[in-house]
């Protein structure tokens, strides 16, 4: 099928690259903890309508990248457009109502409320709560409507509709990554960021993500995914971001990235030469170890991923 990606075909595979119609466009993007230069990128263009996969070895910068974008973590400099607007020093939820939505590395439920709530919970102007809102009741249970038909849809098309009642901290690791995906799609995002959304799931549920992952870029929306797993990143990407020390060091099309010697160098760890699919990458699948990213929206942080069966 035809998709927004397939427009990369004949982009230089050359870091900072433009593209044809770039939903974002961040430049000059640098964030600093102590002595360590986290995010040192000079200029990264995202395609609309593609699948564009950020890999790089840990502590690369990924994660401290998507939390800078969305509002997480301020930044030390940098500016960046989505969707042709500034969106920086924008706090998470003004970024999110852009359009733009992050998920987390390690997967963030409310363990103690019910599966439909943490996914109501993320639903963005939620007019019911401002009090001038609820003096006029009919606009916000309008809305409210929405968002639950929105959430038990959401629910369904991830194949968790049956555990809607039950309490989140119930679900599977595996489970919570689906839920995960739909609770960023409440939003109705233009673009999402997803963090590992494959790390430490079972192989038929990374299936199962990755098909969501191609019909949702199939029907138009953006999707920039960091991921360890080459097999994964081969199979799905439209587009590859290299970082390392916080810099995009390549970019380009699967099959260029996988012969790029200085992607090789910094995170692939063969010999100079052609990578195959079956390699891994030193580093792969490495253990969750978000370094810090504040809890957003009041989610408890628990939950190391592991062990999860198929949702
Ligand atoms: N809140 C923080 N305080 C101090 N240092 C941090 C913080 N967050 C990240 N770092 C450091 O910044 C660097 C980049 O970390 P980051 O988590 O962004 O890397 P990453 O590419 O996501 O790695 P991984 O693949 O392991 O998830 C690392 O050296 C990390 O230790
Ligand atoms: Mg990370």
């Amino acid at each position: 099928m035809q998709n927004d990606g397939q427009l990369l075909t004949g982009v230089a595979p050359e870091a900072g690259v433009g593209k044809p119609d770039p939903i974002l466009v961040a430049t000059d993007v640098r964030k600093a903890f102590g002595g360590i230069q986290a995010v040192d990128l000079d200029h990264l263009e995202v395609q609309r309508g593609g699948i564009t996969a950020l890999i790089g070895p840990n502590g690369a910068g990924k994660s401290t990248f998507f939390n800078c974008l969305t509002g997480f973590e301020p930044p030390d400099s940098g500016r960046w457009h989505f969707e042709g607007q500034p969106l920086q020093r924008l706090p998470a939820h003004k970024v999110a109502r852009a359009g733009m939505i992050r998920t987390f590395q390690l997967t963030k439920a409310l363990s103690k409320l019910s599966v439909l709530d943490n996914m109501l919970l993320a639903a963005p102007n939620q007019k019911g709560e401002h009090f001038l809102a609820s003096l006029y009741p009919g606009s916000w249970r309008k809305q409210e409507q929405h968002n639950r038909g929105l959430a038990e849809a959401l629910l369904e098309r991830f194949g968790i509709a049956h555990m809607r009642d039950e309490y989140a901290g119930t679900m599977s690791g595996g489970q919570r990554k689906l839920m995960e995906m739909a609770r960023a799609l409440m939003a109705e995002p233009r673009m999402i960021m997803l963090d590992e959304p494959m790390s430490g799931v079972n192989p038929a549920l990374v299936q199962s993500l990755l098909g969501h992952m191609r019909e949702l870029r199939d029907e138009g929306l953006t999707v920039v995914f960091v991921e360890h797993d080459m097999d994964v990143v081969m199979d799905i990407s439209d587009w590859v971001v290299c970082l390392a020390d916080g810099r995009v060091i390549a970019e380009g099309s699967p099959d260029d990235i996988s012969r790029n010697p200085a992607v090789i160098d910094a995170y692939l760890g063969a010999a100079h030469g052609d990578v195959t699919a079956d390699e891994k990458p030193q580093g792969a699948n490495a253990p969750d170890g978000e370094g810090g990213a504040p809890g957003a929206n009041g989610e408890d942080g628990s939950d190391p991923d592991h062990g999860e069966s198929t949702a």
